[in-house]
């Protein structure tokens, strides 16, 4: 098992295959941002799967495949296939912002990805057009169409509700998950980088009171997935809503998760610049009792918590960069 300084177990890796992405959001990655990682620094499948082996054997349970857009990563399928082999892994997951997914839904199926997180912020196609730098709208909602027909369930829907720009389609958003069986996932922006610095997330706290009058909400303790959303469902069982509050709320406490991203470096909070390098170690020919090794050390790095109230300006890195 792994645990940290802090008690808490580590059972949950979060892979980042890529830091290239095809749309440009304007709270995660800057417009006119080029300086991606070098393709010779790209950790390979066969790297990425040692890694995975890794920490399941030390007692993972859980991988998503984030990015960047992980999509964008070629043959992703094969991955998830050589993933969700590990013996030992109960979960595998990906977080997407569907705009490739109705070619890929069905092989990730098929691979055995189990479930999905879709980033989308509106159903107004002038507003996702702004927000994330292009017409994305339709393509989207074909890759969660084709998602469902490949018979995933329950797909998490993440919305950034930026005040002023997207605040105003939460209602409609609710609607359109209920409608579908989505559950709709309220993200509080995080300062990560100056993109995610600029963006004025709105106050959660009024918009579940408006989501509870209209929806007839109660709080659910529900666990979809291991993360630190808290759930609200209706009474009538047809709408679940997810609050993920790292600002007004955080969750570091009970934090299961590390991430690594493309080039092999892990990183142990999405707040804290801690950073452990895997990569060199992994193409010297390092043996897996070295690799495990490494992956303890990193891990006794794990901070306490973020501080990204306390500190906002502290985390350079945007979003893309670590995977969300
Ligand atoms: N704050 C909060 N969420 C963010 N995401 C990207 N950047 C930020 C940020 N600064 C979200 C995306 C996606 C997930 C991978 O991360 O909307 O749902
Ligand atoms: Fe791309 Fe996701 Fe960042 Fe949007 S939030 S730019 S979809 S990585």
């Amino acid at each position: 098992m792994l645990s940290d300084r802090f008690g808490r177990t580590i059972e949950y890796l979060r892979l980042s295959v890529t830091d290239r992405c095809d749309l440009r959001c304007s709270y995660c990655l800057p417009k006119g941002f080029k300086d991606f990682e070098e393709p010779a620094h790209w950790l390979t499948f066969d790297e990425i799967e040692r890694v995975a082996a890794a920490f399941v054997r030390l007692g993972a349970r859980r991988i998503r495949l984030t990015g960047g857009e992980p999509l964008l990563r070629r043959d992703l399928p094969l991955l998830a296939g050589r993933l969700s082999a590990l013996s030992g892994l109960a979960d595998l997951s990906l977080s997407t912002n569907a705009t490739q997914l109705a070619r890929h839904a069905e092989p990730l199926r098929q691979a055995g990805v189990a479930r999905l997180n879709v980033s989308l912020d509106s159903l107004r196609r002038d507003c996702v057009a702004e927000l994330t730098g292009s017409d994305s709208l339709p393509k989207a909602l074909d890759g969660l169409a084709a998602a469902k027909a490949a018979g995933f369930e329950r797909i998490k829907i993440n919305m950034v509700p930026i005040a002023g720009v997207n605040d105003g389609d939460i209602e409609a958003m609710a609607e359109f998950c209920l409608r579908e069986g989505f559950v709709l996932r309220l993200i509080e922006a995080m300062p990560m980088g100056n993109s995610g610095r600029a963006a004025q997330g709105s106050a959660l706290a009024p918009i579940l009171a408006r989501l509870r009058a209209r929806f007839d909400l109660a709080p659910l303790s529900l666990d979809l997935g291991g993360g630190p959303a808290r759930y609200w469902g209706s009474r009538d069982g047809r709408f679940t809503l997810g609050l993920i509050t790292p600002i007004s709320q955080h969750f570091c406490a009970s934090c299961n998760r590390v991430r690594m991203s493309v080039d092999g470096t892990l990183y142990l909070c999405l707040g804290q610049e801690q950073s452990y390098p895997l990569r060199r170690l992994l193409r010297a020919g390092c043996s897996d009792t070295e690799l495990e090794t490494a992956i303890r050390a990193a891990i006794e790095l794990k901070p306490e918590k973020h501080e990204f109230k306390e500190a906002p300006a502290k985390v350079m890195r945007f979003m893309s960069q670590t995977g969300g």
